[in-house]
């Protein structure tokens, strides 16, 4: 929030209130507060038109209470999270119980949609998991990647590897020779199992792997505390990155690094459709963001376009953050 004005003109202020002073408003801006919701999302939470719930959509957007962001096709929206809009927001949800009747139910909803997301990932996972190494190599320049991930992942000489959304293990073979103890963590065990498989044949005792949520806690990991963080193509399947990048933010060593790896914005929907992915890209606005919300400040970014000729692949995009 630094630089944001933490005021707003009375006008501007009762304009805010009157958008969200409407049972259905003030029923968006909770379940909004929590995950990024496309229209057909809430249609089928509040079980409203779309058009009533488009209507009421504009409404807070115009107040500036609600972000809409595109990605692809769908279009997102967001509660907002910064500046006098944001405190505004925050003075009339705090007071709001979440365990009352109707907005416990919304929340019990919201809780079923985010699940239902996220198993839709993992069995993408457990499906795909013994060719997950050939997929990631069809959409990226896979050589030119790896080298920019282990150059900026070097930079400050690590010692111990934490790599959040492990899959196959390939990041911690990429680095297990320049350090000393790396840990990969992952949901699918189907994933795992092959990572395990993979560590054995390298042979390096000092990585391992475990079964473990980007969102969970990881202070119980090694001593909880890392000199390098990697999440490698990881964001783009998460429903709430920054949730992820402020749990692993808590074990980064004070001068440690954390280098995230994912698609530059992009429009290939059927990455969407047939290969799980939860957003279409990532861009350096939003790992800024997530990463501020962490108390991490982006050092270095890279960018990778596709070899000449290789219309197939997609631009990856590499970000080195610290604590700031
Ligand atoms: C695209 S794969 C990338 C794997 C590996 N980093 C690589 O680049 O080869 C994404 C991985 O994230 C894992 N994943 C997804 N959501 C997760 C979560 N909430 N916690 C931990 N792992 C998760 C998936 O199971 C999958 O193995």
């Amino acid at each position: 929030m630094s630089g944001t004005s933490k005021t707003s003109g009375f006008e501007t202020h009762l304009a805010r209130l009157r958008a969200a002073g409407e049972p259905t408003r003030l029923r968006l801006l909770l379940l909004l507060d929590r995950l990024d919701l496309t229209v057909s999302d809430l249609t089928a939470l509040l079980n409203q038109s779309q058009p009533r719930i488009s209507r009421h959509l504009k409404a807070l957007v115009d107040a500036g209470l609600v972000r809409r962001f595109q990605e692809g096709a769908w279009a997102y929206f967001r509660a907002i999270d910064q500046g006098p809009a944001r405190m505004a927001l925050d003075g009339m949800l705090d007071p709001l119980d979440r365990d009352d009747g109707l907005i416990a139910e919304d929340m019990a909803k919201l809780d079923a949609i985010r699940q239902a997301r996220s198993d839709r990932a993992a069995g993408y996972f457990a499906q795909n998991a013994d060719q997950w190494n050939a997929i990631r190599a069809i959409h990226i320049a896979e050589d030119a990647v790896e080298t920019a991930v282990l150059e900026m992942g070097l930079a400050n000489t690590p010692k111990t590897l934490l790599d959040l959304g492990t899959g196959t293990g390939r990041m911690l073979e990429l680095f297990g020779p320049h350090v000393e103890r790396g840990t990969g963590i992952d949901t699918s065990r189907d994933m795992l199992a092959l990572a395990r498989a993979a560590l054995e044949r390298h042979g390096d005792r000092g990585l391992t792997v475990r079964l473990g949520d980007v969102y969970g806690d990881h202070s119980g990991i090694e001593g909880g505390s890392f000199n390098l963080i990697v999440l490698h193509q990881v964001l783009h399947f998460l429903e709430e990155p920054a949730i992820a990048m402020a749990q692993a933010a808590e074990v980064l060593a004070r001068d440690g690094r954390m280098v995230i790896v994912d698609f530059a914005p992009h429009s290939a929907e059927f990455l969407r459709d047939e290969h799980a992915h939860r957003r279409l890209g990532v861009s350096s606005a939003q790992v800024g963001a997530w990463g501020a919300g962490a108390g991490l400040k982006v050092v270095e970014t890279r960018r990778l376009p596709p070899p000449d000729g290789a219309r197939d692949k997609l631009t990856v995009m590499v970000w080195s953050l610290t604590a700031s």
